[in-house]
């Protein structure tokens, strides 16, 4: 498929450079990254204390996870006070030494904002449900029964069961689209928009560079609550189109500010025209909607090509792509494709057009530990059997010590246990292996920076070639690089003409080329 090369503009920083955004981020989930108080749960401090190793692995910025005060119904996505640091995680010293230091490095922070819902002890929310007439009644979603007594319309929580919650003490429900301990805020009324903007700029005054919005397509409903409908008829229940007026006034607040400040929504949307709306018209509102269309791709040559290019396709003019392979709520990568093709999946998350948010512990290969249903920690484990999301949320594997570095506590006193493979897969070990996971994300990432057209250039994939070999050339001026990713457990012969091997997932490869190269199974090489 064809795309003119001069569709592809990276977005510029003030330096006239592409903008930090465009680069590498960093999830950190706080609660697994470093503990330094010996508690079991990672904290601020220690964040602090690994960004020598961020800074080093070649990323351009962290976001991190919630860490503001919560009764932690949902670890955190459940906020009782927008414009502070819970007491497990630290303080604001704390949060503030950790930004300067990051700048220091290099190395930009964006943090979670949690617009929809509030956690059910936030002031705001215990005044709202005192008393029908409290001022801040209107500032959640309060409504009657229908006249038979049922709940007020059909939707349901994303958590399972219905969506809202009767309040004996007011005798209405409240709405809430997660959990009954996070319930959601009515957007529609102005304090409500000012409240949460004055928590946007508190964190913009200190200097944080960006935030990753939680289901930031949830935040307007449909104004007469109806019910939804049955498919193939959207949901009311979210992303009704009046958010995107919220994100106008939130891109406004950020461009008013200095430096790059950023936005980027989660919004899990399949359709790709509505998705990318979330760009905005003339790119007025987030920076990006998170692209999630890899997570659950089969891995299959055609098929990821398919996805990439519908994006590629769906991204307004102006606008710039991003991919994930996983996150706090997604089975990683290991797990979902298979050892021996994380390596792949790595290469094209870190070589594709666009933002890469890469999962901690995906850079060494963690994989996914199975949590016993009496041990689940995750609300949605206990509640939707399954569906528990502890897994992918072990604490980081630093070394094959004590808790695997991540702790001084006894390992039955961590917050989740460790991953079952820590004491070979961990940062310390894979650092010395030149044929480590680690070694081959850095790798990639020093590439990455290295290499204009990698960094910036386009994208255009390239046919003729196996049908189990998924290949795109990046182009910036005269600079030329193709990307060859095989998605076979097979050796299959692919014709490069001229090219020499800059890099392959395979660390033992010695032939670079010379007009077609044995791609190994499972290989991905980097050609310039
Ligand atoms: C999405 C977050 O990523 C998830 O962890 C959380 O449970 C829900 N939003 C509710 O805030």
């Amino acid at each position: 498929m064809g795309y003119e090369l001069d569709e592809y503009e990276v977005p510029l920083g003030e330096n006239g450079k592409a903008a930090w955004w465009t680069g590498v981020i960093y999830q950190v989930y706080p609660r697994s990254f470093q503990d330094t108080t010996g508690n079991g749960v990672g904290d601020l401090a220690g964040i602090t204390a690994r960004l020598p190793y961020l800074a080093d692995l070649g990323v351009d910025a962290l976001w991190i996870s919630p860490f503001y005060p919560s009764p932690m119904a949902d670890f955190g996505y459940d906020v009782s006070d927008y414009t502070n640091v819970d007491p497990l995680f630290g303080s604001l010293d704390d949060f503030d030494d950790l930004l300067a230091e990051a700048h220091r490095m290099g190395l930009h922070v964006v943090i979670d904002w949690v617009p929809n819902h509030t956690s059910d002890r936030h002031p705001w929310f215990v005044e709202s449900r005192s008393d029908r007439v409290n001022p801040r009644r209107d500032w959640y979603v309060w409504r009657d029964p229908k006249p038979d007594g049922s709940r007020p319309n059909n939707w349901l929580s994303m958590f399972g069961g219905p969506a809202w919650t009767w309040d004996a003490g007011t005798e209405q429900y409240y709405l809430h689209s997660f959990l009954a301990e996070q319930p959601d805020l009515n957007w529609r009324n102005e304090q409500v928009q000012e409240a949460m903007f004055a928590a946007i700029r508190f964190w913009l005054d200190r200097g944080v560079d960006g935030f990753r919005i939680d289901v930031a397509h949830f935040v307007m409903k449909d104004p007469a609550l109806r019910d939804n409908l049955q498919h193939p008829a959207p949901p009311r229940s979210k992303g009704h189109h009046d958010a995107h007026g919220v994100y106008r006034d939130l891109r406004s607040i950020l461009d008013g500010y200095d430096g790059e400040r950023f936005s980027v929504g989660e919004i899990h949307i399949d359709d790709p025209t509505e998705w990318a709306s979330y760009y905005g018209e003339g790119n007025d509102e987030l920076h990006m909607p998170f692209n999630f269309s890899l997570l659950n791709a089969p891995w299959d040559a055609t098929a990821i090509r398919d996805r990439v290019e519908t994006i590629e396709a769906a991204v307004p003019p102006g606008g710039w792509p991003n991919y994930v392979l996983g996150n706090h709520d997604e089975p990683r990568i290991t797990g979902r494709v298979g050892r021996e093709r994380t390596r792949v999946a790595m290469m094209l998350l870190l070589t594709l057009r666009g933002t890469a948010t890469l999962y901690y512990g995906d850079e060494i290969g963690m994989s996914d530990r199975e949590i016993s249903p009496q041990a689940q920690q995750d609300p949605l484990g206990s509640r939707v059997p399954g569906e528990g999301r502890d897994g992918c949320r072990t604490p980081m594997q630093w070394d094959p010590g004590v808790a695997a570095g991540f702790s001084s506590a006894l390992e039955t006193d961590l917050w989740l246990p460790l991953g079952d493979e820590f004491a070979m897969i961990n940062v310390a070990v894979e650092s010395d292996d030149p044929a480590s996971m680690l070694t081959l994300t850095r790798s990639l990432l020093a590439l990455r920076k290295r290499i204009p057209a990698l960094r910036s250039g386009s994208y255009l994939g390239i046919d003729g070639l196996p049908a189990d070999v998924y290949g795109y050339e990046r182009r910036s001026g005269s600079d030329r690089i193709r990307v060859l990713l095989s998605f076979t457990d097979e050796t299959r012969m692919v014709t490069t003409g001229p090219g020499r091997v800059l890099l392959s997932t395979d660390s033992d490869r010695t032939t670079d080329g010379g007009g077609s190269i044995a791609l190994g199974p499972n290989e991905g090489v980097v050609l310039a």
